[in-house]
């Protein structure tokens, strides 16, 4: 890795523009700005959990989550495997799914080793969803289902979501919806994703 430090956001930008495709970087952009958007709505984190050397979570984390979206599993595997990152079983099974692991990796080596650990527990998680994600994570979860740029979603679509008092109700929204659009689809829910659908529903709530 030859990637000097990335100390500003508009570093994390370069970054990104260098390394994915146009079409994830927008993705990643509208990420973030959706997650502002929701912390606006719903709550912001703890004042400790807002910023990091002057970046917002908003940009740190929703710009960074898919650095490794474009990896190959061999990719994935290999790096997570040399930087020591643990990977669910459910990863090593289905190794896109260690994406967010291997963004936090990305993460620590490049913008800084005491990253605060919620932040990397939500790119962790961002792809299933976990109980143990947080409230960052959950923002995540959401806005990567969300953002403008995905299409699958129209506005009334994204209003029904957003229309709840409480940001657990928009995440168990999607989430029941995800799944039942995999098991549509004959995937099987990995067990995170599982785990967190009974959470919600019995009432389980991610807090600031
Ligand atoms: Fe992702
Ligand atoms: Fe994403």
């Amino acid at each position: 890795m030859s990637e000097s430090m990335l100390c500003t956001v508009e570093d994390i930008r370069g970054f990104l523009r260098r390394t994915l495709s146009e079409r994830r970087f927008f993705h990643c952009e509208g990420v973030a700005s959706s997650m502002r958007a929701l912390f606006e709505q719903f709550g912001y984190p703890e004042t400790s959990l807002l910023s990091y050397h002057g970046m917002d979570v908003s940009d740190v984390v929703g710009l960074m989550h898919d650095a490794a979206r474009e990896y190959s599993d061999s990719e994935l595997l290999r790096f997570a495997s040399a930087h020591s990152l643990a990977l669910a079983p459910e990863m090593v099974a289905v190794p896109v799914l260690s994406h967010g692991v291997v963004a936090h990796g990305l993460a620590l080596e490049l913008i800084g080793s005491d990253i605060p650990l919620p932040w990397l527990d939500a790119m962790d998680w961002h792809t299933t969803g976990n109980v143990k994600m947080g409230y960052i994570g959950m923002a995540l979860f959401i806005a990567d289902f969300i953002e403008p740029g995905r299409t699958f979603l129209d506005d009334a679509k994204r209003r029904e979501y957003l229309g709840h008092d409480d940001m657990n109700q928009t995440a168990s929204a999607i989430l029941d919806d995800m799944i039942a659009h995999w098991k549509s689809k004959g995937i099987v829910p990995s067990e995170s994703s599982s785990v967190l659908q009974k959470f919600f529903h019995d009432g389980g709530r991610i807090i600031l």
